[in-house]
């Protein structure tokens, strides 16, 4: 399978792609779901190497584990879990079974119980001590922060609620900064965790009760709580009526489409926060039903394995002519990085080729005056994502959107074409002559041959902020399974957190002696500086 693809790769490497690209190729090479389309044209796969990749698909069994996904069987292997954040966003509630039980009811029951919360506050039927709630702060970490905080950026159009925070870091600093800026009594807290557990979130949550019980009668009253743990949360002191819970099907960096999304369904309202479902559900169904070469979270699959298990670029940018999606490559990081971040196979076994690739990227413009010089010029390809709208939400600067698709169209045709040694000459013939024109062109030369993928939509809506995390959310179980992969553990995390929890007591003054020398030289160092 890896055989054929590398030998064809091995066959094709060194041409040109860009004489490929005609408006033929274009058309074969790009796909729509909805009015979204997704190009690859400016790659180097061609008919056989996407047939080979298709292949691949095939045998891996990619359909039909993507079938036995959405029918609620436990393909998380190592933690005998269904995979089910789509029963979150299938809102015409067809029964999907686990365990024996139709999950859809409890599902809704719980959006329901959320949009009803959700408009209290925004209307001002739940009030805080002093009034109507005028800041949320969620509290979480890793999916439970990255998603809602990422999904209040991207919307921030459709913002008519109240104020929202979000503090995922155990360092001081980042609480310190967002309580600082709000009213206690006027507050509501919103705990976010799986687990109830997550000591970043569980350290954050007791600070912020003490803050707001400096002012508040009853702080627990104003905190609210999105878990699967209904001990921890009772625990903590919160009532069940602020409790919205969620099974452990649910991942934590998938979980955005429920419970851990109230803080941005009460930033943007239950309609607009729908919407979003809406359009997570309409890549589901695109996904469940379009062939390979019209479906889009395989043709990003496909894409993505090509550039990193074929070809061996090790990492991917993501580029989003979009400032609202700013926080999108950090969201994707743990999507991505976490869900395919493996060396072991399903079946224990060591994985023949690389695992997913490291994910990055910053939004446009900002990065072509940053790191796109080592993207055009460095000694490494680096496979580029763009996403660009057609419109803005700033209709009176429609002028300068324009200016940033402009800039978003150059630099995939940039990193496709280069410029030659006789193209750069050109460029500086009028100041140089002789060896200094040499040298002067040889810097100026673009070797081109760069792949890039760009996935344009109309406008950054709640739908079609929904489209575009689903489809990176499939894309993300369709290169899981074709690597062999569990993509929804993450055993990866554990042993950080293990080891500093026993760090704790050394660093507090305990004995550092069992630490490794240079573990105890940077503790000593710091408890010399104030530690
Ligand atoms: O760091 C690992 C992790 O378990 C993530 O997968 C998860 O999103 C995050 O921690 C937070 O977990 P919880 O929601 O249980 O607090």
């Amino acid at each position: 399978m890896w055989t054929a693809l590398k030998s064809h790769y091995d066959s094709v490497k060194d041409r040109r792609f860009e004489t490929l690209v005609d408006s033929a190729r274009a058309a074969d090479f790009s796909a729509q779901a909805g009015d979204m389309r997704f190009d690859y044209a400016k790659t180097n796969i061609d008919t056989t190497g996407r047939a080979l990749l298709f292949d691949l698909l095939d045998n891996t069994g990619v359909a039909e584990k993507r079938d036995a996904m959405f029918a609620g069987a436990k393909i998380n292997e190592t933690e005998g879990r269904a995979v089910l954040h789509t029963a979150l966003r299938n809102l015409d509630g067809d029964p999907i079974i686990v365990d024996g039980t139709d999950v859809m009811p409890e599902v809704l029951d719980t959006l329901a119980r959320m949009e009803k919360f959700a408009e209290d506050v925004r209307t001002g039927a739940f009030q805080g001590q002093g009034g109507k709630i005028t800041d949320v702060v969620n509290i979480g970490i890793g999916g439970s922060d990255l998603g809602p905080a990422m999904g209040a950026l991207a919307l921030r159009p459709y913002h008519d609620g109240p104020r929202c925070h979000f503090v995922s870091n155990v360092d001081p600093a980042d609480i310190a900064d967002v309580l600082r800026a709000c009213d206690p009594t006027t507050t509501l807290v919103i705990v976010a965790s799986k687990t109830f557990t997550t000591i970043e979130t569980m350290t954050n949550a007791r600070t912020a009760k003490a803050w707001m019980g400096e002012k508040v009668t009853d702080p627990a009253a104003q905190f609210a709580a999105l878990s699967t743990s209904e001990q921890g949360t009772a625990d903590f002191g919160i009532d069940a009526s602020r409790v919205f819970g969620f099974e452990d099907w649910v991942g934590g960096r998938y979980s955005m489409w429920g419970p851990i999304g109230l803080s941005l369904m009460l930033a943007i309202g239950a309609d607009a926060f729908r919407a979003f479902l809406k359009g997570a559900q309409s890549m589901d169904l695109h996904f469940k039903s379009a062939p390979w070469h019209e479906n889009l979270p395989a043709l990003l699959a496909v894409v993505g394995i090509w550039h990193n298990q074929i070809c061996g670029h090790a990492t991917r940018a993501v580029l989003p002519y979009d400032n609202n999606l700013s926080r999108l490559p950090a969201y994707l990081q743990q999507l991505e990085m976490e869900s395919n971040g493996k060396g072991v196979s399903m079946d224990g076994e060591d994985l023949a080729v690389n695992s997913g690739p490291v994910v990055w990227g910053e939004p446009g413009t900002n990065g072509q005056h940053a790191f796109y010089q080592l993207i055009h010029q460095g000694t490494r390809v680096i496979p580029c994502e763009f996403l660009v709208a057609a419109r803005g939400h700033e209709d009176d600067l429609h002028h300068q959107h324009q200016l940033l698709v402009a800039n978003c169209l150059a630099q995939s045709e940039a990193l496709m074409k280069g410029r030659d040694l006789d193209e750069a000459r050109s460029k500086v013939a009028d100041k140089f002559d002789g060896d200094e024109l040499e040298r002067q062109a040889k810097h100026r030369v673009f070797p081109g041959n760069r792949p890039s993928t760009t996935l344009a939509y109309p406008q950054l809506d709640p739908f079609t902020f929904g489209q575009i995390i689903a489809l990176y959310e499939h894309r993300v179980f369709v290169e899981g399974v074709v690597l062999g992969i569990n993509s929804y553990d993450q055993w990866g995390v554990e042993l950080g957190k293990e080891l500093a929890t026993a760090l704790q007591p050394i660093v507090e003054g305990a004995d550092a002696s069992g630490k490794d020398g240079s573990t105890a030289g940077l503790v000593g160092f710091l408890q010399k500086n104030g530690l």
